[in-house]
């Protein structure tokens, strides 16, 4: 999945054709305009208030505290980048707008568009981090409300993706426990438990991780079944033959490959004959490989937040981990639901 100059006219198309067009402008300043518009748009609450149909600049500036002047410019810029549309003398809702931007809609990516004001911050020590090689270590200098903001954004996307995470994650008959390592909001794993009833899980991660995320999990209405367990992966006692599957979806990426090789062998102690590791990750591309745009933008970024000696995994490398642990891997699936991401299982034997 990539973004680029897309025309829309003939003559614009042919400019484009003709290299006349300076993509690199497109590339920066156009997705940076049109980023931070629809971000905006969420942040100030546009969307939200026409969730009950059609209204006017001067309605909406009232409802979201704004300006009226410079609201109708953010909401004439919204239609013509398909967000909104005009509407009598207004403006309505468009279909994308109402699927993925509403509070409350059961596809909401909202509150990750809320994140994207603090993670754009975090971008502009982009140039800094390559110069200097020092990572934001951002978990550590991260405050309450961000962290709160943090695992919403990780919610949203799950959302996105727990459907299709659960019906391809591999599920032995008869499984009963389940831990989701790095698990935060616990989404997918409550996905996995609602699709198998026999299934409970632990959700494990970092203390102060588990009591932001503690109301967001509670949301998932499943009560004792699905549950959180203060721990740090790092050094955490698995135990032994415990786990039917162990889930860990987005943490490869904030450990080294000493932590993630030595994370791997406690995981395949802990998993019962039979049992699965599935990573869950953006894949870098092999050395030798061509790399899609979602998995090297987010490769540089990811190592931009963390820590030193931290970034994403080619498939490789995830599966030599497993195999090293003394798993076979299986070969690895792609998540159609998150563009970039792989599902990388191993099953214990
Ligand atoms: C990118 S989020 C992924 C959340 C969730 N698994 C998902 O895919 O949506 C990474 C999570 O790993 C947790 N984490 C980071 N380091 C950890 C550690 N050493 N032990 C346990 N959890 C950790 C973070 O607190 C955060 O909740």
């Amino acid at each position: 999945m990539k973004i680029g100059a897309i025309p829309e006219t003939p003559l614009e198309w042919l400019a484009l054709k003709l290299g006349l067009v300076p993509e690199p402008i497109v590339d920066t300043h156009a997705a940076m305009l049109l980023a931070r518009t629809v971000m905006a748009g969420a942040e100030l609450g546009v969307f939200d208030a026409l969730a009950k149909g059609p209204l006017g600049v001067e309605a909406v500036a009232t409802a979201c505290g704004a300006a009226p002047g410079p609201t109708g410019l953010l909401m004439e810029a919204l239609a013509a980048c398909g967000y909104l549309r005009r509407r009598g003398g207004g403006f309505a809702l468009t279909g994308r707008s109402r699927k993925w931007l509403l509070a409350d809609a059961p596809a909401s990516v909202r509150d990750k568009l809320l994140l994207q004001v603090i993670e754009w911050r975090w971008l502009e020590e982009l140039e800094a981090f390559v110069r200097t090689g020092l990572p934001l270590e951002f978990h550590d200098a991260i405050s309450a409300a961000e962290l709160d903001l943090y695992h919403r954004g990780m919610r949203a996307l799950a959302q996105v993706a727990g459907g299709e995470v659960a019906r391809r994650t591999p599920v032995r008959r008869g499984a009963t426990l389940m831990l989701d390592i790095g698990g935060s909001h616990g989404h997918y794993a409550a996905e996995l438990c609602r699709r198998h009833p026999g299934l409970s899980a632990e959700v494990m991660d970092l203390p102060e991780a588990v009591e932001a995320a503690a109301p967001i999990l509670a949301r998932e209405g499943l009560g004792q079944r699905v549950v959180h367990r203060a721990g740090d992966a790092t050094t955490a006692d698995l135990g032994s033959e415990r786990y039917d599957l162990v889930l860990m979806s987005n943490l490869a990426h904030h450990l080294d490959d000493g932590q993630n090789r030595d994370l791997a062998e406690r995981v395949a102690r802990a998993l019962k004959p039979g049992g699965a590791f599935v990573i869950q990750e953006p894949a870098r591309a092999e050395p030798s490989g061509r790399a899609g745009w979602a998995p090297a933008l987010l490769g540089l970024y990811f190592a931009l937040q963390s820590r030193p000696g931290v970034r994403t995994w080619t498939v490789a490398e995830m599966a030599g981990w497993q195999a090293a642990a003394g798993l076979r891997p299986r070969r690895a699936k792609p998540l159609l639901t998150a563009p970039g991401w792989v599902q990388q299982a191993a099953i214990r034997y």
